[in-house]
This record gives C-alpha cells, sequence and structure tokens, in this order.
C-alpha cells in the first residue's frame, strides 16, 4: 500500500503512553517542519492493547495494529504486515520487546530506537522507562539526556547517531528527570528520523 513513492513511510513501534509516537506523526503532519513532507507515519505498532499510544495514534488518524510477541517473531507474517503498510523505516519509541534479527536483518540501517540516557550509560536489561531515571537521581548524576542509536541484536548497543544531555539538579525526583527528557525527545527525535529517511 504505497501510493506516492516520493513520501517514506514510517513505522513507529511503542508499548505505553506515546508521547515520542504522538511526536513523530505530528511532526510528519507539518509541513511547516524540515522534511516535514517528505514521510509521513503510515503505522503504528503496539503490543499491549490497553496503550494510550492507541488511541493517540488513532485520534491523529493513523492505522495502527496490535500485535503479539508471537506474531512479531514470525518472519512471514510480521513482513506481510510491513508490506500491506508499505513501510520504508522503523522508529522504536517505548517499545519493549526484542527486535527479531530477521527485522534488523530486513531493514537493515533503517530501524532506529531511543533511549532515555546517555548510553552505554543506565542501558541494557532492567534499564527501561521509570528504572532509568531512578538510577540515574540515586547515582547523584549531575547530568543524563538521550541517546538515539541504530538497533541491534543486543539491547541498547546499536551504532549510536546523536546523542542530546540536559543538567540535572541535586533536588530532581526521577518525575522530574523524566519531564526534562521527555522535552529534550520532542525536540531531537523527529528532527534525526527526517534527516536519516530523507536520505533513503
Ligand atoms: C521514552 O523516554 C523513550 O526514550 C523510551 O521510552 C519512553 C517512552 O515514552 N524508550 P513515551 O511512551 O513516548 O511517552
Amino acid at each position: 500500500m504505497k501510493e506516492n513513492p516520493q513520501i517514506a513511510r514510517i513505522a513507529v513501534f511503542a508499548s505505553g503512553n506515546g508521547s515520542n509516537a504522538e511526536n513523530i506523526i505530528r511532526y510528519f503532519n507539518d509541513p511547516a517542519a524540515v522534511n516535514g513532507g517528505s514521510a509521513e507515519v503510515a503505522l503504528v505498532i503496539c503490543n499491549r492493547p490497553e496503550a494510550p499510544v492507541l488511541a493517540r495514534a488513532a485520534a491523529l488518524g493513523v492505522p495502527t495494529e496490535t500485535i503479539t510477541r508471537s506474531l512479531l517473531n514470525d518472519e512471514t507474517r510480521f513482513m506481510e504486515l510491513m508490506e500491506k503498510h508499505g513501510i520504508d523505516f522503523i522508529a522504536l519509541a517505548g517499545f519493549l520487546l526484542m527486535i527479531p534479527p530477521f527485522l534488523i536483518s530486513r531493514f537493515s540501517g533503517r530501524i532506529v530506537n531511543i533511549h532515555p540516557s546517555l548510553l552505554p550509560r543506565y542501558g541494557g536489561k532492567g534499564m527501561y522507562g521509570r528504572h532509568i531515571h531512578e538510577a540515574v537521581v540515586k547515582a547523584g548524576e549531575r547530568e543524563t539526556g538521550i541517546t538515539i542509536h541504530h538497533v541491534s541484536e543486543n539491547c541498547d548497543e546499536g551504532a549510536i547517531i546523536f546523542q542530546a544531555g540536559v543538567d540535572l539538579d541535586t533536588t530532581d525526583t526521577p518525575e522530574d528527570v523524566e519531564r526534562k527528557i521527555h522535552a529534550l525527545e520532542s525536540i531531537h527525535y523527529p528532527k534525526i528520523i527526517s534527516t536519516l529517511v530523507s536520505s533513503l
């Protein structure tokens, strides 16, 4: 399903709240954004039927698919889904299932993730969502940030594309850190995706 071959079709994979998914959708819907009209979010993939991201996407008119882990790991069925929606590029945004090796190789160089810390710090197993911000505060860090990276078979270890940092105050709680991180994510993630899809 590819109406205009000039327009790259992005699938956002998300498991939760979906603030990044919403920012990315809005960015590419805005013709004034840099490369704004060069791509669109054509699909949101989610593995949790109750996740708010599904309603956010639907409210913006973006098709959604709720998948199971076994569908994600079934190469034939999952690639059929990608082809049905004409997907060219995948952006993970708070997606909590491991990406299977076939998808990494079929979308080689075209799957990215955003991680809410300055990798390699606070990455890997168990480091997701609020756990990261709690660990950062507990360690007394004076800076944290975001990392946008290619997706590889090892969690949080793909090549780094972009990082941005933010200063922390000694009084910051994990909730404060999360707010600072979301602000950084909304500025940078859509723009980095835009740069990457414009060179597809
Ligand atoms: C973001 O902080 C992102 O970096 C991480 O998961 C969080 C998802 O937040 N991978 P949201 O669902 O986009 O609000």
